[in-house]
């Protein structure tokens, strides 16, 4: 046998709930994590990944995110998923709208992918969304893991790609967003 052997378990318990302010820093260092493997994915050099989420990057961004779930409204949903250790591991952020529901963002990190928190997360925001209305999201159009991720959920592409520059990394390089729908859900009673 080696000197040492490395074995892994999964924490047995996961829980899920409502984000508040001073979740930021754990909900930042969630997204900066799960993002790199995107960044990647969506063909982002590791220069460019490493200088967009340099340490000062972080702390700003955890900042912003404070004042942003303090300001929440009732349309504002943003669950996270925390682990034994309260690390947060996973979190899903939507808007309720009048007109439609927007899915912002969902992010696990890595070694829970593929064990079901993601679905998870989402079907515990979807719930809290307004059931009257489409659900729509942007998402990065090489993220084919979000894609497939957004597919097997019932989404599908509506045809509409755009640019954004606030996704821009430091050499300028924008991402092609597309665009998904969820449909409304169909009603199986039948009420007038
Ligand atoms: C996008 C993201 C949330 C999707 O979550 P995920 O767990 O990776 O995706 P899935 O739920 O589709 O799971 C991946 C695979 O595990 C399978 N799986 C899901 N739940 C499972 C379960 N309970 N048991 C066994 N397999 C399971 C899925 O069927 C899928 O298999 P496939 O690849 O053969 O289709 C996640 O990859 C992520 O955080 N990525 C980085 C951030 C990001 O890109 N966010 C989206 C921004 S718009």
């Amino acid at each position: 046998m080696e000197d040492k052997i490395y074995f892994e378990t999964k924490p047995k318990k996961i829980e899920i709930l409502r984000a508040i302010p001073n979740d930021a820093q754990g909900i930042q260092l969630l997204v900066t994590e799960s993002s790199k493997g995107m960044y990647k994915l969506c063909g982002w050099s590791a220069e460019e990944i490493a200088d967009h989420f340099n340490p000062n990057k972080i702390e700003e961004g955890a900042t912003k995110l404070k004042k942003s779930i303090t300001a929440f409204t009732e349309a504002d949903i943003l669950l996270i998923a925390r682990d034994e250790d309260r690390r947060i591991v996973g979190c899903c952020f939507a808007e309720k709208n009048k007109d439609n529901n927007r899915i912002e963002a969902v992010y696990v990190l890595s070694e829970f992918q593929g064990t079901g928190l993601s679905d998870r997360l989402f079907y515990e925001v979807y719930k809290l969304l307004n059931p009257d209305v489409i659900t729509i999201l942007d998402v990065f159009s090489l993220n084919s893991k979000a894609i497939n991720f957004y597919n097997r959920l019932g989404f599908s592409e509506t045809g509409k790609k755009t640019f954004d520059e606030r996704y821009s990394n430091s050499t300028g390089k924008m991402l092609e967003i597309t665009e998904m729908i969820l449909p409304l859900q169909k009603k199986h009673n039948n009420t007038k």
